[in-house]
């Protein structure tokens, strides 16, 4: 089976190409990737080590597309993932859009060409900022927890696919959202499966970080490395909670979805609420594991933050028998593990200011 994975060479696509390569035999991967992601370029010696074929092609451009052979599937893991990607300076909005949405459509025609199968891995940011930020939550432990309240979409598992996905989402979960529409109208279409996987925090060894992005990388290298960190926003104490998903994860799912399995295409895969952690958990974590280190404190709400943001793998569970495997134990011992050796990662894996 010839599978073409975007985004091979960022965290979650390198991760997914080495473990879907090992996992069976008979998996062929033609991995593409324009290098934009600062770090990105240090995974290509090791796929190529692999055996992973590599292009260095642009997904926005269909023309770069018309390059590549025929293949079964593709895995779409290719995007600029920042939640204030567009509104920081970094990235215009035009190029957000057209990495994170024209990319997708680029795909999805090549799909359509060659009757392949698509799968997006699409993210937690295209549920509600205003809907996430009306849960009320209470401070237990040190973090956040939703009290309870009637929402549809919300329960003590977390947010699930019934939750608003109404507007505002960022530009990055709106560029998703579009995307999956769009995937599930060319699926149905032009008659070639389609799969959502909505992806809750992706976290692991290896990961590129920045403060809007691979939090818990980011957190962990710099506490290591003694790096200033602030409490950003809402009491300024940290309790803002998240969960995490080692991407190794996903592997099961990925290899029954191109094994033909049939069911509803749109799906939350996440590390739930036995995976999730606040900010200053991860503080308690990181003191334990290395020394204490100075946080400091600034209550300026950043857009699109919100304080708790869990998802809820129950579909999951019941439709692929799916459930997380790393523990968040885990997935932070790989991470500090990998901080240990490497002082610069930060800087080697950021985007300039
Ligand atoms: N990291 C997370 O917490 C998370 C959570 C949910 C979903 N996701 C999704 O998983 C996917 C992978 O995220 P990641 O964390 O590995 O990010 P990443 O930045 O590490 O990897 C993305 C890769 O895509 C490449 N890329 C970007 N634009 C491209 C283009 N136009 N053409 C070709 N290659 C391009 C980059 O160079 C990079 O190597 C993304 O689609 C993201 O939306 C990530």
């Amino acid at each position: 089976m010839k599978i073409i994975l975007t985004g091979a060479c960022g965290f979650a696509g390198s991760t997914i190409a080495a473990d879907l390569l090992a996992s069976r035999d008979g998996i062929e991967i033609i991995g593409v990737d324009n290098l934009s992601r600062p770090g990105s370029e240090l995974n290509r010696p090791i796929l190529t080590k692999m055996g992973i074929k590599l292009r260095h092609l642009d997904i926005r451009n269909a023309s770069d597309l018309d390059t590549l052979p025929p293949a079964d599937w593709i895995i779409d893991a290719a995007a600029n993932p920042s939640i204030l990607a567009g509104i920081d300076g970094r990235a215009s909005s035009r190029q957000v859009i057209e990495h994170n949405l024209l990319g997708t459509i680029n795909l999805l025609e090549y799909c359509k060409q060659h009757r392949a199968g698509f799968i997006l891995l699409s993210t937690s940011r295209v549920y509600s900022v205003a809907a996430l930020t009306a849960i009320r939550v209470a401070v237990i432990k040190d973090a956040y927890r939703p009290a309870a309240q009637k929402t549809r979409g919300l329960s003590s598992h977390g947010i699930s696919e019934e939750f608003s996905t109404e507007a505002p989402l960022s530009l990055y979960g709106a560029a998703k959202r579009a995307s999956e529409q769009l995937a599930l109208e060319y699926g149905s279409s032009f008659q070639f499966p389609v799969w959502i996987n909505r992806c809750g925090v992706l976290a692991g060894a290896g990961q590129f970080g920045k403060a809007d992005q691979g939090i818990f990388s980011f957190w962990i290298h710099s506490y290591r490395w003694r790096k200033p960190l602030q409490y950003l926003g809402f009491d300024g104490e940290g309790h803002q909670v998240r969960d995490c998903l080692h991407p190794r994860d996903l592997i099961p799912v990925l290899l029954k979805q191109i094994n033909g399995a049939t069911g509803a295409p749109v799906c939350n895969f996440s590390g739930g609420t036995r995976n999730s952690m606040s900010l200053r958990q991860l503080s308690a974590w990181c003191t334990n594991r290395f020394q204490a280190h100075n946080v400091g404190h600034d209550m300026q709400v950043r857009s699109f933050d919100v304080p708790w943001l869990v998802l809820d793998c129950s579909h999951a569970r019941r439709q692929w028998d799916w459930h997380p495997q790393t523990s968040i134990e885990s997935v932070l011992e790989e991470i500090a593990v990998h901080a240990d050796t490497r002082p610069n990662w930060l800087g080697l894996s950021r985007s300039p200011d």
